[in-house]
């Protein structure tokens, strides 16, 4: 893996003395797209707008393609896009005077034929003389894209682009951050919306209360995804599993009443049919018989609140309390 940004021992107290982020350590792959991923106020603006040198770092160090964005900061910031989380235009300008414009302060000679390529793939192309003010709130965020593409960044960071964006929107956003990384842009997005980050993503970090949970390829993530539970309600309690089910890997639970089976094999019918058999054959019987499944929302849930027990809590039950596909902090 090449990495392009590197980021080294990162903390953050804002003047107010409130703890924003505390030893950040993170490396960014060049061309993959990282999902960060955390309820509101973990820190993701903050971890951003450090490294787009917006917002000083208490401690630690960053580096863009190996430079520091400190000491070397124009170059640094020249390989960055940033489309921050707030609508910031500037309203009196037309749509293709503020992305050529963009493109000029970092340093990149005009080209008209590129500009008009990112207009033309946001759906700006028709607004390019109407003034920003003029714009709908989709429209302006449209602008945001367009200006933190204007000039051909190599990281793009999306910060919490979909929030409150309509469907349309956010569709060819996504064809967007695909076509960008198929040209080999990296793309960073910070996002509570967990179905978006199973989409998105290559790799998945988690981030809560300034702190790093978790950095995962999402594909290994998924697998966890796909642990499933078989969990029997016993007609007698057992004080121990049978030494003759002991390659199960079975858990008892709730005084002995409870037989737990994790699998997550996709033979999972055979296998349960298998189970259920040499339970039989052991004369342990069952009333009843429930599957669940962890998901992805369960192992972010259970990191954020910390609390272990949830990782295995049906994927439904989280749902309802948590709101559909979407993390909030209680
Ligand atoms: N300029 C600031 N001054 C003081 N505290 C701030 C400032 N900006 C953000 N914070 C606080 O820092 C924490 C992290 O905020 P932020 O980085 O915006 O989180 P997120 O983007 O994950 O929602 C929050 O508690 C927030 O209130
Ligand atoms: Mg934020």
């Amino acid at each position: 893996m090449q990495t392009i940004l590197s980021i080294e021992n990162l903390s953050k107290v804002y003047a107010s003395g409130l703890r924003a982020l505390t030893n950040v350590n993170l490396d960014i792959a060049r061309g993959e797209i990282f999902a960060l991923l955390g309820p509101n106020g973990a820190g993701k603006t903050t971890l951003i707008s450090i490294i787009c040198g917006i917002v000083n770092a208490s401690e630690g160090s960053v580096r863009v393609a190996g430079h520091d964005i400190l000491a070397d900061y124009r170059a640094a910031r020249s390989l960055i896009g940033l489309v921050p989380q707030e609508l910031t235009t500037d309203a009196f300008e037309t749509v293709w005077a503020t992305v050529s414009f963009s493109r000029g302060l970092f340093g990149k000679p005009p080209n008209p034929a590129y500009v008009e390529r990112v207009l033309r793939d946001l759906s700006l192309w028709e607004k390019r003389n109407n003034k920003i003010m003029t714009l709908s709130g989709g429209m302006k965020r449209r602008v945001l894209i367009a200006k933190a593409l204007a000039h051909e960044p190599q990281v793009l960071f999306l910060d919490e682009p979909t929030a409150g964006v309509d469907v349309e929107l956010r569709r060819d956003m996504w064809e967007l951050v695909r076509g960008l990384k198929a040209n080999g842009v990296t793309i960073i997005l910070t996002t509570h919306y967990i179905d978006e980050a199973e989409e998105m993503a290559d790799r998945i970090g988690v981030i809560n209360a300034g702190k790093i949970m978790l950095v995962e390829r999402k594909d290994v993530l998924m697998r966890k995804l796909g642990r499933k539970q078989l969990t029997l309600q016993l007609d007698a309690p057992l004080s121990a599993i049978p030494d003759g089910l002991a390659t199960w890997g079975l858990e008892l639970a709730d005084g002995g009443t409870e037989l737990i089976y994790t699998y997550d094999s996709e033979n999972e019918r055979n296998d349960i049919i298998t189970l259920l058999k040499n339970l039989n054959e052991a004369g342990i019987g069952f009333t009843d018989l429930k599957t669940s499944q962890s998901s992805l929302e369960d192992i972010f849930v259970s990191l954020v609140h910390r609390d272990p027990a949830a990782a295995s809590r049906p994927a439904a039950a989280s749902v309802a309390e948590y709101g559909k596909g979407q993390v909030t902090s209680r």
